[in-house]
């Protein structure tokens, strides 16, 4: 049986075009402040037409393979987390096939996840229960996050973003899944979905969103407690996490989640909250709970009691999804990616809390342990230094807000559409060398990708194109 499953390599990807949240704002005519502090968002990225779920998972998967020197025979399983939808049966995980089958590796199990932003959750559950069943075959599964969040016009448009993740699964990691500690909460709800399959645009209830997300929090901490006292014998506070990895839609969510754990963690009678919190928090100890997610004063109150836990807990989680946005699938592993390029000399031995959301809505809680002293090159530091967060984020293209919108207009004319070829003209500038992107998508909507500055050698991947 492989021992201590869990991640060994990492990789991120979202693209080099992106705006600034100051200038949406100014643009959107919203007040000054509304998405830089009332959101807590930076900067966001998106795709141009050049870019899909699909180039960011060839981008994502062939820089991992290619920095950790992983031939790609050696994978055994693929799984895709994605709610972008391109194809009502074709899977994205099969357009990935085409770097595996280059190398002779059709023997690859595996296929796309959907629900909302949990998809990427569900597919790196299944690579961790293969790696960890009887049906292993000993190579490694690999996990790809890949989505790009947009919204109509109006005030869900600055929580966009989009990114792909590939997360490389195997024994001996690094960073180890606690497999028995994982509280889910599942239910039916109307707060965010696509049931329009001509836009790529949600139908959100931005309001009831929030509740869900905190109702499937508090549910998912509960189990996960009680779960922990069972298997550990002892109870289980905040205190008990080193660090608190959220699903990211925007930082202010963030706050008010890690908030209300504290909040929980009072109701619960946890010995760890010191008299002075109790105090504060006893005013609302007798509120519903309906009560407790409307009650303004108790959200201001536990934000403030939990603040120097959230600078240490959580701030360090935290960069990516302000610079990027909400990335679905790859949000909450691209918060998770902030903390290794921010924490990862300090990381082992710790414990890390993981919870996954996804509208509709599925969440889970589940928690992570981080230790170093793992075989080479699958490290936490070489983690940090392949993602190269910082070069990532520096190396951006800033666009004005009216090409921002120009942009979503051709991305929406675009969207489900055939018989086009992608007019370079000056964006392809803006991509690396190197990066896979859209190049066609034909009379029969086959969509065709090639590789920047090796087109004219043979750089397209599509079979047969
Ligand atoms: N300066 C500082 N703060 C401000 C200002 C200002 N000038 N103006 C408003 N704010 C604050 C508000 O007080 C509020 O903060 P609070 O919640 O702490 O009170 C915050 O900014 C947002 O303002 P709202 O008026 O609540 O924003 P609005 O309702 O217009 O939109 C929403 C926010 C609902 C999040 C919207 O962007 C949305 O629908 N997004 C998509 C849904 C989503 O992401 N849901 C999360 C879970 S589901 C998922 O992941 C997709």
């Amino acid at each position: 049986m492989a021992k201590s499953v869990g991640i060994l390599a990492m990789d991120i990807y979202f693209p080099p075009t992106c705006i600034q949240q100051e200038a949406l704002e100014a643009h959107d005519g919203a007040s000054k402040g509304k998405y830089t502090i009332g959101l807590g968002q930076d900067c966001m990225a998106f795709c141009t037409e050049l870019e899909d779920v699909i180039s960011m998972s060839f981008n994502v998967v062939t820089s991992l393979l290619e920095k950790y020197k992983i031939d790609p025979s050696q994978i055994g399983r693929l799984e895709v987390g994605s709610e972008t939808v391109i194809d009502k049966s074709k899977s994205i995980k099969t357009f990935l096939m085409q770097i595996f089958e280059k190398c002779g590796n059709t023997d690859v199990e595996g296929v796309d996840s959907t629900n909302a932003c949990y998809g990427g959750t569900a597919a790196l559950f299944n690579c961790v229960n293969w790696v960890e069943s009887n049906s292993w075959d000993g190579r490694y599964g690999l996990v790809v996050c890949t989505d790009s969040a947009v919204y109509a016009e109006g005030p869900a448009r600055p929580t966009g973003g989009a990114a792909a993740i590939a997360m490389l699964i195997g024994p001996d990691a690094p960073i180890v899944f606690e497999s028995k500690l994982r509280g889910s909460h599942m239910a039916h709800a109307y707060d965010f979905y696509k049931p329009n399959l001509a836009s790529e645009y949600p139908v959100v209830d931005g309001k009831l969103s929030q509740t869900c997300y905190l109702m499937a929090l508090d549910s998912c901490y509960k189990h996960y407690c009680n779960k922990y006292q069972k298997l550990e014998g002892k109870e289980f506070s905040i205190l008990d996490g080193d660090f608190f990895v959220f699903h990211s839609p925007y930082n202010k969510l963030v706050q008010k989640s890690f908030a209300r754990l504290l909040y929980n963690d009072f109701l619960r009678n946890a010995s760890s909250v010191e008299e002075a919190v109790k105090e504060k928090f006893s005013p609302y100890s007798s509120l519903s709970l309906d009560e407790s997610y409307q009650n303004r004063d108790l959200e201001k109150v536990s934000q403030l009691l939990a603040k120097p836990l959230y600078d240490a807990k959580v701030q360090p989680t935290t960069l990516i999804p302000k610079q990027v946005g909400n990335m679905y699938t790859a949000s909450l592993y691209a918060a998770f990616a902030s903390l290794i390029h921010n924490k990862h000399k300090e990381l082992a031995g710790k414990r890390v809390m993981m919870f996954s959301y996804g509208s509709g809505l599925t969440s889970t809680m589940f928690s992570l342990r981080m230790c170093d002293s793992s075989h080479p090159p699958f490290s936490l530091s070489d983690i940090a230094s392949v993602m190269d967060v910082a070069e990532k984020l520096k190396s951006r293209h800033e666009f004005t807000p009216e090409r921002f919108v120009e942009t979503m207009k051709v991305m929406e004319h675009r969207y489900g559409g055939k018989d086009f070829v992608t007019n370079k003209g000056g964006v392809i500038d803006l991509l690396a060398p190197g990066t896979y992107y859209l190049k066609e998508v034909d009379s029969l909507y086959r969509r065709f990708y090639g590789k920047k500055d090796a087109d004219c050698n043979g750089g397209s991947l599509a079979n047969g194109h």
